[in-house]
């Protein structure tokens, strides 16, 4: 005998659009209780709410898929793993072990790097900001370096002077390549010719030895166009090079970009109509490289800088609802214990939020906020939920990318990360920070501390 449902008391709700799709079918909400097949109150109770959870199995997946991709359809072919989308330690030995090197836009990520054993000569150091001191460090050390405006240029021949041996570097591009917003304030702008320019400066000053190209063409880049065009114009300036000035490039390095599965605010069909896959990227650069002249053993290192498409994946956030309420326009509010304090990409995404137990009641359209006394405060603004208690938990997915290394101290401390391996164990990779974590620089000066 099948079991009696059960009571549900009754309710009026006014209609409001959004309850139905434009196929008129209800919006559905699924249910998870487990991250990476481990039992969510398992990892409440040993790292709080709410917690950072990364799969190390997606990480790895991941960067073998895309190398594989790439290995494909180009003879030589190197990831460096972006820092700033995620440098905890953790997350960066995952991808070093497999065999990605370091791409870093700092100084401190720079030093990240060295400390997570990364040599010198396997940093890719790009950026619109490299001190003069960073610079002698990453010529001594043999780093590919992707200069990003002439006064960089300027200081970088200022460094090599004083240094034994010519170091190598490489050009950061600016180009069209049909991506929006386009990114125009990093590297050297190819249409307008001063590419060309920094190429003759370089060439012209003697200090230093033109070896690669770079650019990157923006983040989250959905048109698979954007880097067949980029592809062929970097191929085409490294064809001018060899033509005009008799230089072979070592390595030609297309950046990052590519989107994860991950849904934009602004789109209107799900990441799995609109993201392409890894393959298609890869299919994309290698085609727009067949511009390039030069037999296959002579074949530049092709070198990605995928951050995003990589983590995100791999990253879940657990949150807990404090409280449940209605707005005075009678809609209904939920408010978690994570918001846009650790969710840095819910100005941008729509998360896919699923609630961890199955719930009771009716759905009905439902604004998130964190728990920031701050109106911005909102992690979803409209999202189909039945009521969800007080304790209970949610999964916020996919949030591996950019939201742990631009969370902030800001009203709350930052929650624990912990990572899960293939045999399902968990450990913490960074804890749940406490007030000593937040005053740790402080001082008060003495005429206030008397
Ligand atoms: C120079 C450079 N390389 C790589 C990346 C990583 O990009 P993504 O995370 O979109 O793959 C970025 C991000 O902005 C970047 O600026």
């Amino acid at each position: 005998m099948s079991a009696m449902p059960s009571y549900e008391r009754p309710s009026i709700q006014r209609h409001r659009a959004g309850l139905m799709n434009k196929m008129s079918a209800a919006a559905a909400y699924r249910t998870e209780n487990r991250v990476e097949g481990v039992p969510v109150e398992e990892l409440v109770e040993a790292y709080g709410s709410p917690v950072f959870l990364y799969g190390q199995k997606t990480l790895e997946e991941k960067t073998r898929e895309l190398h594989d991709a790439l290995a494909l359809r180009w003879p030589r072919v190197q990831l460096a793993w972006s820092y700033k989308t995620c440098y905890l330690d953790a997350v960066c030995r995952v991808f070093h072990a497999e065999g990605a090197w370091a791409e870093v836009v700092s100084g401190m990520e720079y030093a990240k790097a060295r400390r997570n054993g990364v040599p010198r000569d396997r940093i890719v150091f790009n950026g619109p900001h490299k001190s003069e001191a960073e610079l002698r460090e990453a010529f001594e050390g043999g780093s590919i370096l992707n200069i990003d405006h002439f006064d960089e240029l300027a200081l970088a021949e200022k460094v090599a002077k004083t240094l034994p041996h010519r170091p190598k570097v490489g050009l950061r591009l600016n180009l069209q390549a049909g991506a929006s917003p386009r990114w125009g304030r990093f590297g050297f702008a190819l249409e307008t010719g001063q590419a060309w320019d920094a190429v003759r400066r370089l060439v012209g000053g003697g200090e230093l030895d033109l070896v690669g190209l770079h650019c990157h063409v923006g983040t989250f880049v959905l048109d698979l166009n954007s880097y067949r065009e980029a592809a062929a114009k970097v191929a085409g300036l490294a064809n001018r090079l060899r033509d005009e000035l008799n230089i072979n490039v070592e390595y030609l390095d297309l950046g990052g970009g590519f989107a994860s599965s991950a849904r934009l605010k602004s789109q209107y069909l799900p990441s799995e109509q609109t993201t392409p896959s890894l393959t298609q990227y890869a299919e994309a650069i290698t085609d727009g490289l067949s511009a390039l002249n030069v037999a296959d053993e002579d074949a530049p290192l092709l070198i990605l800088e995928t951050g995003r498409a990589l983590v995100d994946d791999a990253g879940t956030l657990i949150a807990t609802v404090l409280a449940s309420k209605r707005l005075p326009d009678g809609r209904r509010a939920l408010v978690l214990d994570a918001g846009v304090n650790v969710l840095f990409t819910s100005w941008w995404y729509r998360h896919n939020i699923v609630p961890c137990e199955e719930p009771r009641g009716v759905p009905e359209p439902t604004v998130l906020y964190g728990p920031l006394c701050m109106n911005i405060d909102v992690v979803c603004e409209n999202l189909m939920l039945p009521p969800l208690e007080v304790g209970s938990r949610v999964l916020i997915k996919p949030v591996g990318a950019y939201n742990v290394t631009q969370s902030m101290q800001f009203i709350q401390l930052r929650p624990a990360v912990a990572m899960i391996n293939r045999a399902g164990d968990h450990a913490v990779i960074r804890r749940a920070e406490t007030l000593d974590d937040l005053v740790i620089g402080e001082t008060v000066p003495s005429w206030l501390s008397e």
